[in-house]
């Protein structure tokens, strides 16, 4: 029996996409031998949108386990706009569909976060064959105990924490990073933890301003003449925690306030009276290599997505549960965000050594 498999890779990208497009590639032809076709969609949605397809070969996927980004291209085409038509008068759903049955596709592979996981199961209760693998380095996605980029991008901001060490102590500065995540915490409390971070902030655990402050002035009486701050660029304080999203959002427009890591470094600076510095290592928590832990992950994921390419078992998201490999239905991953919660293990393994979360 003739298989031929879409992939396709969507919304922000990060370390480790290739390597599973690798592990899946590899595994689909170790199984299926010749009667395997694989079909590259390029910018996700976007490419299947618009039929942007590309017959791959075997040796496209050699080579490519170490690289960052993603060889199929990446873009955001927003879960909300899919049932939209827009300016161009085109109804996309509709044109998937049709890219799907003209490149007579007999499965699609779709590698993503929680958007791209949501119009994975739109698609799977439209009639297509879907497999969603979950890519992000927030580690929010439900149901799954970890997502591949995840652990790269706690390595980097690690290292970046442990670089502010020194210069903040060379001139005894509060310094502060800003730690990507969207709304969940994770990247910021594993780094956080991992860089000896003293003060974690995640938006799971809202925090009070003069907490945070107490905390460095207790540092600073302590003898220590600098503190390092690991907040999470969706963290709000307990006020803007009573408040809807959008109302906080016009709030902190109102107050030309960007982030809120340079709020609370403002903030702290006027509270402490201790000069303090923000570092934003942005995007580059998300290029480079995969570490060898997403390397394995990845390889791990693309294996079983071909396992259940085997079964003909579709409408499924691959995940991690209790250390085994396995996957959960696309209808119960979708429109599900996976929070630290408050009283998580990490949490309280942190503030048993004396991390602050300011609250
Ligand atoms: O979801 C991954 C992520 O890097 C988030 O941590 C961050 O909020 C967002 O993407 C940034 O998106 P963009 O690459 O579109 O600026």
């Amino acid at each position: 029996m003739k298989r031929r498999i879409g992939i396709l890779t969507s919304g922000g990208d990060c370390p480790g996409l290739n390597a599973t497009i690798r592990g899946v590639a590899r595994a689909c032809y170790e199984r299926f031998g010749d009667d395997v076709e694989i079909v590259g969609i390029h910018d996700g949605y976007s490419g299947l949108i618009n039929n942007q397809c590309r017959e791959m070969q075997r040796s496209d996927f050699s080579g490519i386990l170490t690289q960052g980004g993603t060889i199929f291209g990446t873009k955001r085409t927003p879960f909300k706009m899919m049932k939209v038509v827009e300016e161009d008068n085109v109804d996309k759903v509709k044109a998937m569909k049709a890219t799907y049955k003209k490149q007579n596709l007999d499965c699609l592979l779709t590698l993503g976060g929680n958007g791209t996981h949501k119009t994975a199961n739109l698609l799977s209760e439209e009639g297509l064959n879907v497999i969603g693998l979950p890519k992000t380095i927030d580690n929010d996605i439900w149901g799954t105990s970890v997502t591949f980029g995840f652990h790269t991008a706690v390595d980097i901001a690690t290292d970046v924490i442990d670089r502010l060490h020194t210069t903040a102590n060379s001139h005894g500065r509060i310094l502060v990073a800003e730690i990507m995540g969207n709304k969940a915490g994770w990247l910021t409390l594993y780094s956080g933890i991992a860089g000896g971070a003293d003060i974690i902030v995640i938006p799971e655990i809202p925090y009070d301003i003069d907490k945070l402050a107490d905390a460095c002035l207790k540092r600073a009486q302590e003898g220590k003449g600098f503190s390092i701050m690991a907040v999470a660029e969706g963290a709000f304080d307990v006020e803007e925690a009573k408040l809807k999203k959008k109302e906080r959002a016009r709030l902190r427009a109102e107050a030309g306030i960007t982030t809120a890591t340079s709020r609370i470094a403002k903030q702290i600076e006027q509270k402490t009276g201790c000069e303090t510095r923000v570092c934003v290592p942005g995007h580059m928590l998300r290029g480079g290599s995969p570490s060898a832990y997403d390397r394995v992950l990845a390889t791990k994921f693309g294996v079983h997505a071909a396992e259940l390419i085997s079964q003909d078992k579709y409408g499924y998201a691959v995940a991690m549960v209790d250390d085994v490999v396995t996957e959960n239905k696309l209808s119960d991953v979708a429109g599900k965000t996976k929070f630290v919660p408050a009283d998580d293990q990490m949490v309280k393994t942190a503030k048993d050594i004396g991390i602050s979360f300011g609250d």
